[in-house]
């Protein structure tokens, strides 16, 4: 399998190349998740101050799950989109109330709580557990769609259930976390969406199918809605 190919360089650059943010450095399942919900819609440096301080006002699930309305909007005023936090703290209360208090590990069990998509699963269930399932976003669509130099449409469901089954078999069993961040980190620092990719700094360019026709600027490629 082509794609094969992409796990140990894109792993060996993770490691060497990635930013250090807070919630890698002590990926728990609570930190994990509130940190992939404020990263939804929110640049990395416009979520850092925000991420610290709720963390040190509401460090469990239990402390969210209690928490005031007025602190929480106060927590995350100026983020926006302030479902997020209502979900956050709904699913906080049920993860009392039914989890004893411990985020669920299962994949379908984690996607079953408010707020929790098919993405957000996926990178709790490899970021903070470890388990092989993939989180694919944009930055993971556009880095798979140049290096398998696929010109599907990423906006269709279909494209991105394709790829996402494509990754489930290369997934490492050993560092299902670090090779989630690892594609989201290439998206977001190397493979990026505006302007030109930095192909010269890739781990991928040596078996990047759009980097060896020099396509990469076509792609992805998004269908008009
Ligand atoms: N965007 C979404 N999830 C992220 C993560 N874990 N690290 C950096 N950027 C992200």
């Amino acid at each position: 399998d082509q794609l094969k190919q992409i796990v140990a360089p894109l792993l060996e650059w993770y490691r060497r190349c990635a930013r250090k943010l807070s919630w890698r450095s002590d990926p728990t399942p609570y930190r994990v998740w509130v940190s992939e919900i404020m990263l939804q819609q929110t640049r990395v440096e416009a979520v850092k101050p925000y991420y610290e301080r709720f963390m040190e006002q509401l460090p469990t699930v239990q402390a969210l799950a209690e928490a005031e309305e007025e602190k929480l909007l106060k927590l995350w005023e100026g983020l926006g989109y302030y479902s997020r936090v209502r979900n956050l703290q709904k699913a906080a209360k049920v993860v009392m109330k039914i989890y004893g208090g411990e985020l669920p590990a299962d994949f379908e069990t984690l996607r079953s709580l408010p707020g929790i998509g098919e993405y957000t699963a996926g990178a709790i269930a490899s970021i903070a557990f470890g388990k092989p399932v993939p989180a694919v976003d944009g930055n993971v669509l556009r880095v798979l769609s140049r290096v398998t130099e696929s010109r599907r449409d990423i906006l269709n469901s279909k494209v991105k259930k394709e790829f996402s089954e494509q990754l489930r078999e290369i997934y490492p069993t050993d560092c299902a976390g670090d090779f989630t961040q690892a594609l989201m980190e290439l998206g977001a620092m190397v493979c990026v969406p505006n302007g030109v990719p930095l192909c010269e700094q890739c781990p991928l360019s040596h078996c990047c199918q759009a980097f060896l026709h020099q396509t990469m600027l076509e792609l992805p490629v998004k269908a008009e809605k």
